[in-house]
């Protein structure tokens, strides 16, 4: 069956989910919209995580996604962490704060996230999607007798294929020009870094699944460009970022409203993964 019908969409819209931005107001809305809204996961705890898709069921009955971080986790390296805090204290002192003891990772990848497999294996969400990697295989095919339509981020061809030889239901397009972290599954190998259209246009014609595209599509137009090249659906998130429904603080949906809106910077140092920054 059509991703879209299986899905009950009415409108070949994703809302991208987006950690710490998402609300389930905003997944509700949209899923009530005849979209796939959708909950960014991947800086969330499991039991904050039951409670989201929780508020999502409430207020709406209709097919939604969550997005989980895969990436591989970093090694500790202790002495260059160490060099780190050494670097950073005299910042932390300059706003009378105190540096932390060491550092942690902002995002607990799903892969060792025992609680959190087992919390969606529990609750059933309807749609589930993987940014910088893939599942294990048995978490995979786990995840798929609950019913669970798959579907992960990739950039290239090569992502595209493992996705699909890993039994994702579809792929999702993401070109160099989109928002928010690249979903690169290994940011040390070389990136083409290919613009969303012409990678959705290689991957309409590899995949054997769906393909949606992601990456500056802003409105109906360039959805239509998109679908013209072989996609079934964008998935959107700058354009949902003024939404009342996001979390975005007042400084951030004033800095969108200015200028800056207009000059898009990849940067590393949020994650120390490439992001797309407007
Ligand atoms: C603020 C922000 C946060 C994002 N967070 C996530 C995330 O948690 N998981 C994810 O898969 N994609 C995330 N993305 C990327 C989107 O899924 C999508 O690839 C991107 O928004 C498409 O480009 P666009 O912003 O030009 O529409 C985020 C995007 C933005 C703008």
């Amino acid at each position: 069956m059509h991703l879209l019908e299986q899905l009950e969409l009415t409108v070949p819209v994703f809302q991208a989910p987006m950690a710490g931005v998402s609300t389930p107001s905003l997944a509700a809305e949209v899923s009530n919209a005849g979209g796939l809204g959708a909950l960014g996961l991947g800086a969330t705890k499991p039991e904050q995580a039951r409670a989201l898709i929780a508020e999502v069921r409430a207020r709406t009955d209709r097919p939604f996604n969550v997005n989980l971080f895969v990436h591989l986790t970093p090694k500790v390296d202790v002495e260059r962490e160490a060099r780190w805090l050494e670097w950073l204290n005299p910042l932390f002192v300059e706003h009378g704060e105190t540096a932390p003891e060491k550092l942690s990772s902002p995002y607990t990848s799903f892969l060792d996230d025992l609680e959190m497999q087992a919390l969606l294996l529990e609750v059933k969400p309807p749609v589930i999607s993987f940014h910088f990697g893939l599942p294990s295989a048995a978490c995979v095919t786990a995840l798929k007798q609950t019913g669970a339509v798959l579907l992960a981020t990739v950039t290239s061809p090569a992502e595209a294929q493992a996705a699909e030889a890993a039994g994702m239901d579809a792929v999702i397009a993401q070109g160099i020009e989109a928002g928010g972290h690249r979903g690169m599954f290994d940011p040390h190998t070389p990136d083409d870094a290919l613009g969303t259209l012409p990678l959705v246009r290689l991957l309409s014609r590899q995949c054997h699944g769906p393909v949606i595209a992601a990456g500056g599509i802003m409105d109906g137009a360039g959805l239509a460009a998109a679908l013209d090249l072989g996609a079934v659906a964008a998935q959107m998130g700058t354009a949902f970022l003024l939404c009342p429904e996001t979390g975005l603080d007042e400084a951030y949906r004033k800095a969108l409203m200015g200028q800056a809106a207009f000059h898009t910077r990849m940067v590393s140092l949020i994650s120390g993964r490439p992001r797309g920054l407007s």
